[in-house]
């Protein structure tokens, strides 16, 4: 089995947006992953970041914690170094850097505390790699903005919904992975089956490959393809639908003799957000979803209530243990 295709070069006016819900709306509910091209980024800025990107793990350990997750406060940014992430409790094999939406200390959200929203931490080597992050959030979030339009015509909804009821003030995280070759008789994960808890995420990978993603028949590859993003839904997704799109579980072991980079993007709801199953977008969900009880976590994306911050926070209390404390709200 392979993932689908989208080419998303059409979806420049409403009707490109329509006539890409189809293809959009069966890859959501079969695998809930796809790869789009026609996205837009520019090859060169994906470059310039990635090349940046090397440069920085590459220094010592030393000067690569000055702008360490400790620092990052309650926005939540920064460096880990290797093991400094877990997923189920199990540390990854892997190194990276966090990044948010650029907000300054007026902005309403950081004035009212919310974790996770503030400013970056950017280190000052190399170069220029602050601009380049900043610009390809930005580039990359619309073309999340564009999924999402679609997603909602495929949903029954009309173009907007998202913009108005989600996505108004999105949470934007941004992040870049370094996995060292893990050794291709290594029993440990570059980073464990998980979910993601959002609404979309998309993935820009080097040519290493190693990501893997559970299809309803077992698990499949999601090798890289050059100029193309590879898309998969959150978690919120599957709940707003009740499970006709899948959040899917994924994992990564990087058995190259290499290192991996990738950059994630989460494009997800607004913080103070309430998620909830939305009628004409649960169709045949009965059909679709998938038994609770067989998800990664044993934890249920339909059965409990609060904001999307909520939910985002209990996860990454879970992953980042020792950093919750200067996040929490009440700290
Ligand atoms: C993630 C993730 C995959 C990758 O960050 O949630 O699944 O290839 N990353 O880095
Ligand atoms: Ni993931």
């Amino acid at each position: 089995m392979t993932l689908p295709v989208i080419d998303l070069s059409r979806a420049t006016d409403a009707t490109g947006v329509g006539a890409m819900a189809d293809q959009i709306d069966a890859a959501c509910r079969d695998t809930g992953f796809f790869y789009v091209t026609g996205h837009g980024v520019s090859a060169q800025l994906q470059t310039r970041v990635e090349e940046l990107a090397r440069e920085f793990f590459a220094l010592l350990d030393a000067e690569k914690s000055l702008i360490g997750m400790q620092h990052g406060g309650r926005a939540w940014r920064g460096w880990f170094p290797l093991g400094g992430e877990l997923t189920s409790g199990v540390p990854d094999e892997k190194e990276g850097l966090y990044f948010g939406e650029e907000l300054p200390a007026r902005d309403p959200r950081v004035r009212a505390g919310l974790p996770l929203h503030g400013a970056n931490l950017f280190p000052r080597r190399p170069d220029g790699l602050r601009d380049a992050v900043l610009e390809y959030m930005q580039a990359v979030t619309e073309v999340g903005h564009v999924l999402l339009r679609s997603m909602s015509v495929a949903l029954g909804l009309d173009a907007g919904w998202f913009d108005r009821n989600l996505t108004a003030s999105p949470t934007v995280l941004f992040r870049i992975f370094r996995y060292p070759p893990a050794g291709a008789e290594s029993a440990r994960w570059s980073v464990g089956e998980h979910t993601d808890y959002g609404l979309l995420t998309i993935l820009a990978q080097d040519a290493t490959g190693g990501l893997e993603v559970r299809g309803r028949a077992g698990w499949v590859a999601a090798p890289p393809i050059p100029d193309a993003f590879v898309v998969n839904l959150g978690d919120m997704l599957e709940r707003m639908t009740a499970g006709r799109y899948r959040s899917t579980p994924h994992r990564v072991r990087n058995t190259s003799r290499r290192d991996r980079i990738s950059f994630p993007l989460f494009l997800d709801p607004a913080w103070t957000a309430e998620v909830l199953p939305v009628p004409s977008a649960t169709r045949g969900a009965e059909r679709d979803r998938e038994p609770d009880a067989s998800r990664w976590d044993g934890v249920s994306v339909h059965d409990w209530s609060g904001t999307y911050g909520d939910y985002l926070l209990a996860k990454v209390s879970k992953v980042f243990p020792a950093l919750i404390d200067d996040v929490m709200p009440t700290s």
